[in-house]
């Protein structure tokens, strides 16, 4: 056998150990490097961070909790780029002085003031959502720093962007803003992310429908995705001085009651937003043929000279669904651009309890989506794409985040956190364990090329408990079907990326503490079923967001909200269960931020 070599292990790393501290933790003969924390300056007038900035200063600073992130290298360079990310909400008990010193138990309505919100405030919380465009350098010693350029940029809830693909002009989405219904403003609540084939950016509407508030008739393209008829998430509908960018929020506000018309506002959100950042006077477009619901991100297959491209997308609440996009056009690298995105086919998957499995149209016209049956256009079928998967009788699913392709073979990878409501009445073979309180790892291969209609699936992991100490029903098993050990268990996998090496990164938003420590981020090798834990965040938070340089020696993810678990007594003592990354939390409470990690020798991370 001269001249076999045995494959390198694709993870070369030592498996760092649960951690409950309130630091980064990275393997040994790793690094890392804390940036861009919420608050950070990147435009205009570079307002320090503070927590008296107000809401225009927040314009022209990082926003909030850090999510989906790409890395787009300028002249191919893996040291000078631009890094894309979301910022997918707020926590307003840390950004506003009124706030301070009141005791609010978690996800409470900020204080109102004489049944109101001071708008200042508002503003702040509208431009710390959306997204950051931020030129990033790497300097000596590995340092990277934030660059004035012309090309930063922040998209935020306030930034106005069309509306293309089949809902466009529809009276779906025509409000006094956009009377034609062919622009909104703003995006909310952007999750996963996702990089087209032409090198734009993809950021995902995931919980948006909180946001709103219906009072009055709930009609189906609010009530399928949860618009409140109580107070909106944060009460912006309730801005003290009345004007219409804010109290849009309040959807059930018509014509009629002369005060403006608001019940398509929330039909523009839900979609999936085309942001090109190296334009940085592009609107942001809002691709409706790719359907709208509780979007947590999308990924592409690698695209195929003369084939369609192909795009997945999971639709994150309990038991919803897992979509798959084909354009109607064939890719041609030379000419591809979004406009591709406006034609083309959304189907809803069906997983068979036999390891087969089908995708299904969701076309007007089409398999009983027809007037007969409440459906009147393909604009209608878009706007209410919950219904129509229902229709078609999808199935399921246990939370689908994000998803992921291997690069190697096409196989389509996606992340089902968990779903507590699962119960032996609704189980099913891709659903399979009740009280799913840890989720688990689907992977499926097309039958043929990756646009076609049928597929084959299986699972790839569970997440849980160690083998030797967990509740039966609670322990998991690695791709190999090993119990999960000490330097892998995990749970509620929520962000998902391969790596062009094919080693799946898995990053945890977990709730739980014991046994697992804070929330962390683990690699897989999907050919051995290695399976080993990488990095450690801090406290109450979770790791999401993945992207790397070209030349893969360095890694970007996110820690978002650290110090979520604060409780109300603590907030009110400015008092946080982290103080991470500043560990000042008198003037600094904890901030969400981007972390660098890179092999200290220089070498591909992960390797
Ligand atoms: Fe925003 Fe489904 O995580
Ligand atoms: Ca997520
Ligand atoms: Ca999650
Ligand atoms: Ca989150």
């Amino acid at each position: 056998d001269a001249g076999e070599t045995p494959a390198a292990d694709l993870l070369g790393f030592s498996a760092v150990a649960i951690s409950t501290a309130d630091e980064i933790v990275v393997p040994e003969g790793y690094s890392y490097q804390v940036i861009i924390p919420w608050g950070t300056p990147i435009l205009g007038s570079f307002p320090s961070f503070s927590v008296n900035n107000t809401g225009d200063d927040q314009a022209e600073q990082i926003g909030s909790h850090h999510d989906g992130m790409h890395f787009y290298p300028i002249n191919d360079s893996s040291e000078d780029g631009l890094l894309v990310l979301n910022h997918e909400y707020v926590e307003p008990r840390l950004m506003h002085a009124s706030a301070q010193g009141v005791s609010l138990s978690s996800g409470a309505t900020p204080p109102l003031v004489g049944g109101l919100r001071p708008a200042d405030e508002v503003r702040k919380e509208m431009n710390a959502h959306g997204v950051s465009v931020v030129r990033i350098v790497k300097g000596a010693d590995n340092q990277w720093s934030v660059q004035p350029d012309s090309m930063n940029r922040r998209i935020t809830a306030l930034t106005p962007m069309e509306i293309h693909g089949p809902v466009r002009g529809s009276d779906f989405v025509k409000t006094l803003y956009s009377p034609n219904g062919t622009m909104t403003r703003g995006t909310l609540n952007n999750c996963g992310n996702g990089y087209t084939p032409w090198g734009t950016y993809m950021a995902a509407e995931e919980n948006w429908a909180g946001y709103f508030t219906n009072k009055g008739d709930n009609p189906r393209e609010h009530s399928r995705y949860g618009v409140p008829s109580g107070t909106g998430r944060w009460a912006w509908e309730l801005a003290d001085n009345g004007a219409d960018e804010y109290i849009r929020f309040d959807a059930s506000i018509k014509a009629a009651d002369a005060t403006g018309d608001y019940r398509n506002e929330p039909v523009c959100f839900g979609w999936m937003v085309e942001i090109d950042p190296f334009d940085p006077s592009s609107n942001p477009k809002k691709r409706t043929s790719m359907g709208r619901f509780g979007h947590e991100g999308v990924v592409f297959a690698p695209a195929e000279e003369g084939k369609p491209v192909v795009c997945y997308s999971g639709d994150d609440s309990r038991f919803e669904y897992i979509y798959k996009f084909v354009t109607a056009a064939n890719y041609n690298a030379a000419t591809a651009n979004g406009s591709m995105l406006d034609e083309g086919i959304l189907y809803v998957a069906k997983f068979n309890d036999d390891g087969t499995g089908e995708w299904m149209p969701l076309v007007y016209g089409e398999n009983g989506l027809t007037d007969a049956n409440g459906f009147t256009s393909q604009a209608d079928v878009l706007v209410n794409t919950r219904l129509a998967a229902d229709f078609m009788g999808a199935t399921p699913m246990d939370r689908p985040e994000w998803g992921a392709v291997d690069p190697a073979n096409g196989d389509v990878y996606f992340t089902l956190t968990n779903n507590t409501r699962r119960n032996d009445s609704n189980l099913n073979e891709a659903n399979p364990r009740a009280a799913n309180n840890h989720g688990h790892i689907i992977r499926w291969k097309e039958d043929g090329e990756q646009a076609a209609t049928t597929f084959t699936w299986d699972i790839f992991l569970f997440a849980g408990d160690a083998g030797e100490s967990g509740v039966e029903s609670n322990k998991g098993s690695d791709p190999n079907g090993n119990d999960l050990t000490a330097e892998n268990i995990l749970s509620s996998p929520d962000g998902l990326w391969i790596d062009p090496d094919s080693r799946v990164w898995i990053q945890m938003d977990s709730g739980w503490d014991d046994p697992f420590g804070n929330c962390a981020m683990l690699v897989a090798d999907p050919t051995t079923g290695d399976l080993k834990r990488f990095l450690v965040g801090p406290i109450d938070q979770e790791i999401t967001g993945i992207t790397m340089t070209p030349d893969q020696k360095t890694l970007f993810i996110n820690v978002q909200h650290p110090g979520e678990g604060t409780s109300g007594a603590q907030f009110a003592a400015g008092s946080y269960s982290s103080s991470w990354p500043d560990y000042t939390p008198s003037t600094r409470p904890p901030r969400s931020a981007t972390v660098v990690v890179w092999k200290n020798d220089g070498g591909v991370v992960g390797s």
